[in-house]
């Protein structure tokens, strides 16, 4: 039923012949009922230049899923740390008129020559840098694939127009601001590896803010695919560049990879909070199982009842995400390749155990390493007038990927496959540790962080949100959730709010700005590191008001709403 139209039944039929001033009442009900159909939209990105086009085609009458597309696109061009062709990522969908829930995996495979040992030296030491800065650290990109299933599946506009105001982007090219100015010059050494990432990213003396930033390979590229269909990245001319430059300099990923790239539409994990129900990424993500277990345990304790970020509120918090990062470590990987014990870790009754466990107050394991901060990795979330919405978080891994560029492609690659773990108990570049679970197999998916978020109340999106950072992604979207559904918070307050983060190895407590003596009551014997957390970008849809919210903590986002 669309939404906003009464339907009428056999009994109200009758009652309308019966009663001639109920049918009048119930006509005149009808009537005034299409006036309070509610035409509000919403879009968040991390470049206000995407949510421009994605605002476009919602005004314009494309759907949630349209607009993703346009958005997806355009963060390729305009936010090239994470936006990408050359990478991959999940995307969490809600449609109105059926009311379900889908999740599209699009995330990078491991080349079929890949193997477990691959980032090992003889002696079975890790090679530091292999999975990350090298020839070997791209998976299979997904995202091409992912955008044209999703269009193809739930789209109501020709990909090609949605494609379009990308290809003017990257063609004519967009204003740099100066975070992406520093930004850029902050990796000119990565980028100086590679023939077209130093042509495309670097200049002699640096850029500076309202520099233009040219894509012309990467305009093509756009074209090519927008004439010739995702076939065209996965066969064509463009599968043709990345395979060849990948053979020539030593690299695994193969034309028969590129051929053989298959998304999969998993099972949303979803979960209830209170009266909400919570849903995300199932595996290869570890978002999904993660997130619901965390707030599984959480459920235990009426939060709203302490004070937000007081010592008893973070102490609990602390505890609840070392148990989950255990479990994480130890549990989660690729489905197709791993059995994953996922109705036991989002059991109540198993997250009512590590509840009672923490109220004892064990104290978690200790291990000290540090981790590299970076800009990777976006979210965006999106709804439509018709309340359907999505949720789309999407990555190279770290800032720039690998900072390969086939030549000719205008295409960064992704360093996807140092999200495997390298060797067992090897620490990531976010000091995730991984087991066999994570193993590097041929064609198998790297286990994720990434969590887009869609919260029903009512059996409606609610909350749609998710985050970028690696490893606190889990955690940034956990506090958002707190924020809003505990804490009944705007988004902006929320945002404003400082975060923690703690993943059981290595033993540090990430936080922002807190009060000294709490951090003191915090920190135990335990390594602190103070760091700006991943910027989140939400939408909160209540019942009288749409509001839509880029996290200040990184500039140039933008957040969009119409509410009528
Ligand atoms: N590459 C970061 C993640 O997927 O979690």
């Amino acid at each position: 039923m669309v939404k906003g139209i009464l339907k009428i039944s056999q009994t109200s039929k009758i009652y309308i012949l019966k009663y001639p001033v109920i049918a009048i009442f119930l006509i005149l009900l009808l009537f005034f009922s299409s006036f309070l159909k509610t035409e509000s939209y919403a879009v968040a990105t991390r470049h206000h230049l995407a949510t421009d086009i994605g605002m476009k085609v919602l005004e314009e009458g494309g759907n949630a899923i349209d607009a993703a597309v346009a958005v997806a696109f355009a963060l390729a061009v305009v936010n090239p740390s994470a936006g990408n062709l050359g990478g991959g990522g999940f995307m969490l969908l809600h449609l109105t008129e059926t009311n379900e829930t889908f999740s599209i995996d699009y995330r990078e495979r491991a080349p079929k020559m890949s193997f477990e040992k691959m980032f090992q030296d003889n002696s079975g030491n890790v090679i530091k840098g292999l999975s990350l800065n090298s020839i070997l650290a791209s998976g299979v990109p997904g995202t091409v694939s992912g955008m044209f299933y999703a269009s193809e599946k739930f789209g109501t506009i020709d990909i090609k127009s949605l494609i379009d105001p990308s290809i003017e982007l990257a063609r004519k090219g967009f204003v740099l601001s100066n975070f992406q100015a520093k930004n850029l010059n902050k990796y000119k050494e990565k980028f100086s590896k590679n023939k077209e990432a130093k042509k495309i990213f670097t200049r002699p003396k640096g850029f500076s803010e309202g520099d233009f930033l040219v894509q012309s390979n990467l305009a093509k590229t756009l074209e090519r695919i927008a004439q010739n269909g995702k076939e065209e990245f996965y066969s064509g001319e463009t599968a043709k560049k990345i395979s060849k430059f990948f053979q020539i300099n030593g690299g695994i990923l193969s034309s028969d990879d590129l051929k053989q790239y298959k998304l999969r539409i998993l099972e949303p994990v979803c979960g209830s909070y209170r009266l909400y129900k919570i849903c995300s990424m199932a595996p290869p993500s570890s978002g999904g199982i993660a997130i619901v277990q965390i707030l599984n345990i959480l459920e235990n304790i009426d939060l709203s009842k302490l004070d937000h970020n007081s010592e008893e509120y973070l102490k609990i918090l602390i505890s609840a995400m070392d148990y989950v990062y255990k479990d994480r470590a130890k549990y989660l990987g690729d489905p197709d390749f791993f059995k994953i014990p996922q109705d036991l870790l989002t059991s109540k009754k198993y997250a009512h155990k590590i509840y009672q466990q923490i109220r004892k107050n064990n104290l978690p394991s200790k291990v000290d390493i540090n981790i590299v901060e970076g800009e990777e990795t976006t979210h965006f979330s999106i709804i439509d007038k018709w309340g359907n919405a999505v949720s789309n978080t999407y990555t190279l891994n770290t800032a720039y990927g690998s900072g390969i560029i086939p030549s000719g492609t205008g295409i960064l690659m992704n360093n996807e496959m140092d999200d495997f773990s390298s060797k067992p108990g090897y620490p990531n570049t976010y000091g995730l540790v991984g087991s066999e679970a994570n193993k590097i197999e041929p064609k198998k998916t790297p286990l994720s962080s990434m969590t887009p978020v869609i919260v029903f109340r009512d059996n409606k999106p609610y909350l749609i949100t998710g985050s970028p950072g690696g490893s606190t992604i889990i955690t940034s979207v956990l506090q958002e959730i707190l924020n809003i559904l505990d804490f009944r918070m705007t988004l902006e307050e929320s945002s404003k709010k400082s975060r923690i983060h703690f993943q059981h190895l290595p033993d540090i407590l990430f936080h922002e700005q807190l009060d000294d003596s709490l951090i003191k009551s915090l920190q135990r014997d335990r390594k602190l590191i103070n760091r700006k957390l991943g910027e989140i970008h939400s939408i909160l849809y209540r019942e009288d008001d749409i509001e839509a919210f880029s996290d200040k903590r990184r500039p140039d986002g933008k957040a969009s709403s119409v509410y009528k």
